[in-house]
């Protein structure tokens, strides 16, 4: 932070810490609920806009584990965010006295500290600062222990373990290129895991949708603070128990829901860029990712397929449509899949069915005259689906229905929405949307022509594969209902008097102006971090309306907490560098084991710049070990499929047949995720809580609970020094035993194709016996088990098995639990899911090398074996 910034910051604080603060009065308690009329307790300090006078303080003791403390506006006009957006947990209003979290308050000023039941431990204390809550202004703060390990906050690049001087994380949702560091980016979480090693772990959910900075900072004492200063919205707390790291983030996917279950193809490989020219492009991508005998699962069109750069069109040169519909025809008969990209700007054009057909179900922003309000995208000029129009899911869906229509358009198998923060060409208000139509200034049609692929067959596609010859803006908004929580009339939506710190400059500087209202009376002002995860909801109902059996794929840029339950996410448009390499995991760790968005990964071998052999090579085998596992570059960027150099080549191929081979362990822990919300990747101190060596790293990580991963993270570097825990190891690659110390453990070199990776000891692993081209071939080969004893000699782990696609498998499921006890090998549990499927056999690793027992044992019921 450079000074201006921070001694604005201390200016705020100045003008803050003279405010009255508030008084607590007719207090009721019934049993689980405490609620109490909070008063203004002296004059107003209007700070940043004006002081409320009349407020209300709810607690609910919801579970035995989370608290629900929240502080709104007795009037009930202040906005809250829609109850369809983020469905509100049901309270079980327990006991006090059974409750792990106590709430305490003091009536005048009015301050509240939030404890452990057992151990009086303070988690979350506002005495000290008193409570400012305003039209356009909340502050509240916490006081925390010194150096306190914190985490999650929504999506940035910096540290996972967050810095805790000096620190502010801002919640704007941003179209954010080369992914600055202390910025805020694509998607607003505000929550974060508090770890206090052995006196457990605890969470903090802000609901709140509005901009906010969240400031970590220590006074010059040294006491530290965590404070929230929003432009709006309520104080809607959700305190969770934990306490270890693991249940916090179970409950808070209680809270936010838990994330949507992803078809087993979805943990192929996928490859992707933007500046595939043509059809023919596309297809020899897929050609020469068999002939290079790397799998290839799904192929991704970026906007290059588009008319003019407009949704539901197709390119009648490049990318005719009796060309795509054969494109996706091929990969199917190859069982691969196709994915598209759908962007949320609709271009103005009046002989674009489109947007004629919104234009007639009105589901277009409008400004307050009434016209549609103008932005620019990638069409040109563009309007703005109002995702809180009562039409616009109808509209949204019969849009997909007619373009991905299976027999008369496109069958794709996923759907990816960019650009939905929302991303507006338009700098700020000074903005002439009318340039976005003008080629001379902005062209947005492809300037090269059509590659000229005759004569050139493309190996696996039909042998004609080629291709053929070929306003001003108005400000305001419309009025809102007042009350009922949609928002305070008579804000200032557009300048607001604090600034939160958003790296693209004022609110509505590259996005949907502020005060542009929504159909449901609410204004872009409370609700834009909230665009994108309504954008992912059409579109995930829309997919569904085509197949109604099959779980959705929607892959979103653009996140708010509780995005997981829709969408899977990737880090947006980082660079081809060893840093953001490094950042990759840092990301993976806070999507995975905080945000409750399990299915995420960065652009591997990045998307902007140049990515060259060798970082390229450690980032095929780094991103294999994540969720979502997909290569994408910008149009300018040369070509980096795996295939073009030798080395990413062997790299990829090995560390695909890795994750292919583990692609059940895997798929078991997104079913788990789904269902209890455990994340799929965890961090070291997710596993070793007590272990004060793994607060802070953030360059290895558990891919599942039972793989650590520590790739070489230097530049260019052939060696990696990662830390082992105290515990017992095995070598992936080579099963051998390796002993943790609580020490690092240094690795020199390390190949170009090679990537550390050790199974705990504990944990059984179920493992295909070996890899396949496409994950459809790879569901039909059989199991090989493997046993890792822990120190104790006994080991556990489970596998899930459905048909990888269906929404709701029914009983057609099993899930069944293996356990070791240092002689008998037991696989018990479900076995609802019909299949021929055997574990041919179990290897049982130890210090004196593995043993292999041969099976075959059927996967349709229990069985067991003892060793003599
Ligand atoms: C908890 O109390 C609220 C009112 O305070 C009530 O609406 C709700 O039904 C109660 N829930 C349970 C599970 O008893
Ligand atoms: C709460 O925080 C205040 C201000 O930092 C501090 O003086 C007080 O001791 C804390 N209370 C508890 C119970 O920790
Ligand atoms: C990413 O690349 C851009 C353009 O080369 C550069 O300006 C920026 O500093 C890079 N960002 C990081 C975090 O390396
Ligand atoms: C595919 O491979 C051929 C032969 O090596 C090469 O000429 C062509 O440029 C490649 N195409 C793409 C899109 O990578
Ligand atoms: C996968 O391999 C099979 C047989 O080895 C082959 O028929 C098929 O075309 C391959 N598929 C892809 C996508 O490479
Ligand atoms: C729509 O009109 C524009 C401008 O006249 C033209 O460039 C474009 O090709 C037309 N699009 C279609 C689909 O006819
Ligand atoms: C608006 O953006 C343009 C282009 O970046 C810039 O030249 C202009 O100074 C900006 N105006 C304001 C008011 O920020
Ligand atoms: C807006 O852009 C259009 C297209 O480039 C141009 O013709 C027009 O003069 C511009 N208007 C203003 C006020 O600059
Ligand atoms: C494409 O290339 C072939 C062979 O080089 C040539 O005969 C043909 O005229 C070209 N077609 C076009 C449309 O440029
Ligand atoms: C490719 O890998 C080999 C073997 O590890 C190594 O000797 C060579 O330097 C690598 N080439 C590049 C360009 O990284
Ligand atoms: C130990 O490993 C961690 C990575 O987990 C690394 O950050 C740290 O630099 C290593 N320490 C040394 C002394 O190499």
């Amino acid at each position: 932070m450079d000074s201006f910034i921070f001694l604005a910051f201390l200016t705020g604080a100045v003008r803050a810490a003279s405010c009255p603060g508030y008084r607590a009065s007719n207090i009721v308690k019934t049993t689980g609920v405490l609620a109490a009329d909070l008063t203004l307790s002296g004059n107003a300090c209007n700070v940043y806009g004006q002081d409320i006078i009349d407020l209300r303080l709810l607690v609910e003791y919801q579970t035995n584990t989370r608290l629900h403390v929240k502080i709104y506006d007795a009037a009930l006009d202040v906005y809250q965010v829609q109850e369809h957006i983020i469905p509100r947990p049901a309270s079980q209003n327990v006991s006090e006295s059974d409750a792990a979290l106590q709430f305490s308050f003091e009536e005048e000023p009015f301050s509240f500290i939030v404890s452990r039941s057992d151990t009086r431990e303070v988690v979350f204390n506002t005495t000290g600062q008193e409570l400012i809550f305003e039209s356009q202004y909340l502050h509240v703060q916490t006081a925390l222990p010194s150096n306190p390990n914190l985490y999650g906050l929504g999506e940035h690049s910096d540290p996972f373990r967050l810095p805790t001087e000096r620190y502010r994380r801002t919640l704007w949702n941003a179209e954010s290129p080369f992914i600055p560091r202390n910025s805020n980016l694509y998607g607003s979480h505000p929550v974060y895991l508090e770890h206090r090693g052995s006196s457990g772990s605890h969470g903090v959910f802000l609901l709140n949708s509005n901009g906010m900075d969240i400031n970590i900072y220590k006074e010059a004492e040294g006491q530290q603070y965590l404070k929230y200063e929003t432009v709006g919205g309520v104080l809607d707390f959700y305190f969770l128990a934990g306490p270890s790291p693991l249940e916090v983030s179970k409950q808070y996917a209680e809270v936010i829901g838990l994330p949507a279950m992803m078809p087993y193809w979805t943990f192929g490989f996928h490859q992707c860029k933007y500046g595939y020219w043509d059809v023919n492009m596309a297809a020899e991508v897929v050609a020469n990712y068999s002939a290079a005998e790397i799998p290839l699962e799904t192929l991704w069109g970026d906007i290059d397929y588009m008319n003019l750069r407009q949704d539901f069109t197709t390119d009648p040169e490049r990318f005719p449509l009796h060309k795509m519909r054969e494109l996706v025809q091929t990969l199917h008969q190859r069982s691969q899949q196709y994915i598209m990209m759908v962007d949320p700007g609709i271009h103005r054009a009046q002989n674009y069915s489109t947007f004629l057909n919104g234009e007639e179900s009105e589901v277009f922003l409008k400004s307050d005259d009434g016209s549609n309000y103008l932005g620019g995208q990638w069409a040109g000029e563009v309007v703005w689906p109002d995702w809180l129009a009562p039409n616009t899911q109808k509209w949204w869906r019969n849009e997909f229905a007619t373009f991905f229509d299976p027999d008369r358009g496109i069958d794709v198998d996923g759907v990816w929405n960019d650009m939905n923060e929302a991303s507006n060409f338009c700098p700020n208000v000074t903005c002439n949307t009318t340039q976005f139509d003008d080629p001379s200034v902005f062209p947005i049609a492809p300037t090269t022509p059509p590659r000229n692929n005759t004569g050139r067959p493309i190996p696996g596609f039909p042998a004609d594969f080629q291709p053929e010859n070929g306003s001003d803006n108005k400000l305001g908004r419309r009025q809102s209902t007042n009350g009922m929580m949609k928002g305070l009339r008579d804000r200032d939506l557009f300048n607001p008097q604090f600034t939160i710190n958003n790296h693209r400059g004022a609110m509505s500087d590259g996005t949907i102006y502020t005060n542009i209202s929504n159909a449901d009376g609410t204004v872009q002002y409370d609700t834009h971090n909230l665009y994108g995860v309504t954008m992912v909801m059409a579109s995930r109902q829309a997919m569904l309306a085509r197949r109604p059996q099959a779980r959705p794929f929607v892959l979103t840029r653009s996140t708010f907490a509780g995005a997981g339950t829709h969408a899977a996410h990737w880090f947006g448009d980082n660079n081809s560098t060893w840093a953001d390499y490094r950042v990759s995991i840092a990301q993976l760790l806070g999507f995975s084991s905080i945000h409750q968005m399990p299915m995420a990964g960065s652009d591997v071998c990045g998307f902007n710049g140049v990515a060259d052999e060798k970082m390229c090579s450690r980032w095929a085998m780094l991103g294999a070990f994540m969720p979502f596992y997909r290569n994408h570059a910008v149009i300018d960027a040369p070509f980096q499929e795996f295939y073009v150099w030798p080395n990413v080549t062997r790299a990829a191929q090995k560390a695909i047949a890795a994750r292919y081979r583990l692609l059940d362990y895997i798929y078991t822990a997104m079913y788990r995720a789904s269902t209890t919300g455990s994340p799929i990747v965890n961090p070291l101190f997710f596993i070793y809580p007590s272990d004060q060596n793994t607060f802070g790293i953030d360059t290895q990580f558990f891919y599942g609970d039972a793989l650590l991963v520590s790739p070489v993270v230097e530049d260019y570097s052939q060696s990696v020094s990662f830390y082992l825990p105290d515990d017992v190891f095995y070598d992936f690659w080579t099963l051998e035993q390796i002993q943790g110390t609580g020490a690092n453990r240094t690795l020199d070199n390390v190949d170009w194709n090679d990537i550390p990776v050790y199974i705990r000891g504990s944990t059984i692993l179920p493992l295909r016996i070996e890899s396949a081209n496409t994950t459809k071939i790879l569901r039909q080969n059989d199991f090989n088990i493997i046993v890792a004893p822990g120190k104790d000699g006994k080991a556990a782990g489970s596998l899930y098995l459905d048909d990888g696609e269906s929404l709701e498998v029914e009983n057609s499921y099993s899930d069944i639990r293996f356990s070791w006890d240092s002689k008998t090998f037991t696989a018990s549990g479900n076995f609802g899911f019909a299949t021929s499927l055997i574990v041919k056999t179990v290897t049982i690793l130890g210090e004196g090398g593995p043993i292999t027992q041969q099976g075959p044992w059927s996967l349709s019921g229990q069985f067991e074996f003892t060793l003599s």
